[in-house]
């Protein structure tokens, strides 16, 4: 069934000398557009369609990937005996579309993509005398988990980061970048080691000396994708917050994470992690900036509006109180898919502009996360049942567990439509966390939310705090 291209070509020529009327461009196959990219782990079709739209059943379809010196025939549909046949390697990874081939359309499914599908595939079609065949590359490529960045330890006076990502294919580049957007200076390590699955999983470490740039993101590139995946932390001011021996030392990081898809603009999440020191803070304040914190911090609480949380916006392992001010976890799901989505509840009023503050309770245990989502984005979790994040208008704070640190157990938020930025505030102790320049100028609706993440029971709720 596989004609061999030096006896092909003369075989057609034949046939057209023969029976011109009979082929007379009846059938030819419409070139792919290539490469076709596939995601690892999912499905893809493999195009092949005719130009003719009412073909005979009894037409054979071939799928052949070739593997200089091999060749594996993927699939066959033989049209004469109406039989499939599938190379053992593809077993239950391949479908036609059977119904389809009246219309023309041969394409192949090919499910649970491997890295060893990576490859060309040749479509060949043939019909009593008629043959023809067109070529399909099909890339492979994995979208790779967000980066995380890790505080490794203190190295001299500087502090090493490390910023690990799982899962990418092909080869990820890896660029630490400043608060700019431009390459750091600093001498980075990447490893990147090759899983059984042949996917990437990325290392790279990276020491920051005091006096540079604050702020170091890890950047991962998808070259197939045209996509990025970012994490972002803030070191913060040298003796703010802890008495040390180093400036470096008192650094408390500030993780935002983002994720890129090509140069849209997106919504993003920080993720706080505090370090752990006996003293307490407040100890190390002069009593200058103290005051200028706390004023920040009190101007800010004089913006407080009651939020009441919306029964009809919540995913369905929410619970709420019942004076719509608290929110906390059912059981745990039985489906673990489920478990590691984001569940959140939307405040039940939105604001269109002026300045508000409000204050969440989160207690000192678990993952919790909570910000501010835009109208749009409030529309989305409300058609999937908010049961994910939108990455786009949705601004919040993140705590990740680790033991590492600690983090603050109130967190006071304040959307500032007239300054287009949305702050967070350790409200216990009367300090900013960080202030996102979000660019809210539209005139569209902020709504507030809040995730009680993936501890459960009513002894771990969120709550909405009176100010
Ligand atoms: C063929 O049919 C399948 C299933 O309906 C569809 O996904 C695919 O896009 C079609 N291919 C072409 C080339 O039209
Ligand atoms: C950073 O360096 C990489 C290669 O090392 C380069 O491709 C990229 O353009 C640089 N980016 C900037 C912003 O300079």
């Amino acid at each position: 069934l596989l004609p061999s291209s030096k006896w092909v070509s003369p075989l057609l020529l034949l046939i057209f000398l023969q029976m011109p009327h009979l082929i007379a461009g009846r059938f030819t196959i419409i070139p792919p557009q290539n490469p076709v990219i596939a995601v690892i782990g999912e499905d893809v079709v493999l195009p092949c369609q005719l130009t003719a739209a009412d073909n005979p059943d009894t037409i054979t379809v071939q799928w052949i990937l070739s593997r200089p010196p091999n060749k594996i025939e993927v699939s066959t549909y033989d049209g004469q005996i109406k039989e499939v046949r599938r190379d053992e390697r593809y077993q239950g990874r391949t479908q036609f579309f059977q119904t389809e081939f009246r219309a023309g359309n041969v394409s192949l499914n090919l499910k649970d993509i491997k890295v060893s599908d990576k490859g060309k595939y040749t479509c060949s079609v043939s019909l009593n005398t008629w043959y023809d065949e067109v070529v399909v590359e099909l890339d492979v490529t994995a979208r790779g988990a967000k980066p995380s960045i890790f505080l490794e330890d203190y190295a001299g006076q500087g502090i090493g980061l490390t910023c690990k990502a799982e899962g990418w294919f092909p080869e990820p580049q890896v660029l630490w970048l400043d608060s700019k957007g431009e390459n750091r200076t600093e001498k980075l390590t990447t490893n990147k080691k090759e899983t059984l699955a042949k996917i990437y999983n990325i290392e790279s470490s990276i020491i920051i000396e005091p006096g540079s740039d604050n702020e170091a993101s890890c950047k991962i590139i998808n070259h197939v994708l045209k996509t990025a995946s970012e994490s972002r932390v803030l070191i913060s001011e040298p003796n703010v917050f802890f008495p040390t021996t180093s400036p470096w030392m008192a650094a408390f990081l500030v993780i935002l994470f983002l994720s890129i898809a090509t140069i849209a603009a997106v919504g993003f999440v920080i993720s706080l992690m505090y370090e752990e020191r006996p003293t307490s803070p407040t100890n190390v304040f002069s009593s200058s900036e103290r005051l200028s914190t706390e004023l920040d911090f009190r101007r800010a609480q004089s913006y407080a509006v009651a939020i009441t949380l919306d029964p009809d916006c919540k995913h369905p392992e929410l619970r709420l109180s019942e004076d719509k001010k608290r929110v906390w976890r059912e059981a745990a799901s039985p489906q673990p898919a489920a478990a590691s989505r984001a569940l959140l509840v939307v405040g039940r009023k939105g604001f269109v502009d002026g300045r508000q503050y409000w204050e969440v309770e989160v207690g000192c245990k678990g993952d919790w996360e909570l910000g501010v989502l835009s109208q749009a984005a409030r529309e989305t979790v409300k058609r999937e049942e908010a049961a994910t994040l939108p990455g786009e208008g949705c601004w919040s704070l993140r705590r990740s567990q680790g033991d590492l640190f600690s983090s603050p157990e109130m967190i006071g938020v304040f959307l500032d439509r007239e300054e287009g930025r949305i702050s967070f505030y350790d409200a216990g102790m009367m300090f900013p966390i960080v202030t996102i320049p979000a660019g809210l100028t539209e005139k569209c609706l902020y709504y507030p939310f809040l995730s009680p993440g993936n501890s459960t029971g009513e002894q771990k709720p969120l709550t909405i705090l009176p100010v």
